[in-house]
């Protein structure tokens, strides 16, 4: 029987995930091996800290959180997750679950699944050093469905974070640096996200990536690798860019990829004209990186399902968490706006949304 060892052997050789290591059904990506927590634990308590909250949940590690309430959580310290936790947001009852007024991190950390969470730092938070979601150095991380708003230093800052999926979340109006993501060392796969009105970093990716049907919009830079010395790959592969009314030069849509860079990328398209209408053009040249002929990751092309126009229309539909609240509905607004609205803001309260700017949820 020497045949199921060499089936194993071309499924690593290809870079598959086997599927029993999947984070959950339908992770995809260098995060995907991540398995999280296995031990139940169930939030019951909305409040920052004590019996039955999430901070409780976090605090140990191996554990896998549901929650039996909705609403927001107003943290009053940086919420720090444990090694191998995975956070089902889905299973809270409508209207769903959020975390406001400071970063949640996983710095440092290893085995981290969080899906269907709303992350909306804001100017409730004075340390203008943290992130909505600090990933730093941590390690087979995934963050599916979640909705990442309000970020001072990065919506996400991943510096040094090894094996990361950001999949068919929002990441959109970073308020201090304005910054989208921020990701070094990798590799990374990028996933159906909608980024929306940041200033740059949408993402700023030094690692080998997958940039695979995301929707940028109302971009000042949007994929950037900052002109780095490091030799990384990329494909970037279905994606739609889009200028909105603070795009001040749509070109910006690839910025700063110098010739340390090599790039496969196909199939992209930029909408410049912000003229209400989706109708842009195909953007495949990339900065001065090395053109590939073909993706330098084998599982890239499995993932590149949709056309960029078919991307906008799904991911306009699908990303972020669910069910939809006020601070997403009122970021896809501005996209479906198509180059007529959206504003990269300094606070929240000037979304004009209720509850100083978070929404109610
Ligand atoms: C974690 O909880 C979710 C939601 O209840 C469940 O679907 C999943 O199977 C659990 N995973 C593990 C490893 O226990
Ligand atoms: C990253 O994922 C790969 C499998 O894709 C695994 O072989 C490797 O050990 C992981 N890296 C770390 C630091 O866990």
């Amino acid at each position: 029987m020497t045949y199921l060892p060499r089936l194993l052997a071309s499924f690593l050789a290809l870079g598959c995930p086997l599927v029993s290591a999947l984070a959950f059904p339908g992770a995809v990506g260098f995060g995907s091996v991540a398995t999280g927590g296995s031990t139940p634990f169930t939030v019951t308590s909305l409040a920052d800290s004590g019996t039955g909250t999430l901070r409780d949940a976090v605090s140990a590690s191996g554990r896998n959180i549901t929650f039996a309430v909705s609403g927001y959580i107003v943290l009053q310290s940086p919420l720090s997750l444990s090694s191998s936790t995975t956070i089902n947001g889905q299973t809270a009852p409508s209207p769903g679950i959020g975390v406001m007024g400071r970063e949640v991190s996983a710095s440092g950390k290893s085995n981290i699944i969080i899906r269907n969470l709303r992350m909306r730092q804001g100017n409730m938070d004075s340390d203008t050093g943290k992130s909505a979601v600090n990933f730093g150095k941590a390690t087979n991380v995934i963050l599916d469905h979640c909705s990442v708003e309000y970020g001072i230093f990065d919506g996400i800052d991943a510096v040094g974070a090894v094996n990361v999926t950001v999949s068919n979340s929002i990441i959109a109006l970073p308020i201090g640096q304005q910054f989208g993501a921020h990701l070094e060392t990798g590799p990374a796969t990028w996933y159906r996200n909608l980024w929306v009105s940041a200033h740059n970093r949408q993402p700023l990716t030094k690692a080998n990536t997958q940039f695979i049907n995301n929707v940028v919009y109302n971009y000042q830079a949007a994929y950037t690798v900052a002109n780095t010395g490091g030799l990384f790959s990329h494909d970037i592969i279905g994606n739609y860019f889009i200028a909105g009314p603070r795009t001040t030069s749509a070109s910006d849509d690839y910025f700063q990829i110098n010739a340390n860079q090599k790039v496969f990328a196909s199939g992209n398209f930029l909408d410049s004209n912000k003229d209400g209408v989706l109708n842009g053009a195909a953007a495949n040249s990339v900065g001065s990186a090395v053109v590939l002929s073909s993706p330098w990751n084998s599982g890239s092309t499995g993932l590149a399902t949709l056309t960029a126009a078919q991307a906008f229309t799904s991911v306009l539909a699908n990303a972020g968490a669910s069910p939809r609240d006020q601070v997403d509905a009122f970021v896809v607004s501005t996209v479906q706006s198509l180059g007529t609205s959206g504003d990269i803001i300094t606070n929240q309260a000037s979304t004009g949304l209720s509850n100083n700017g978070y929404g109610n949820l």
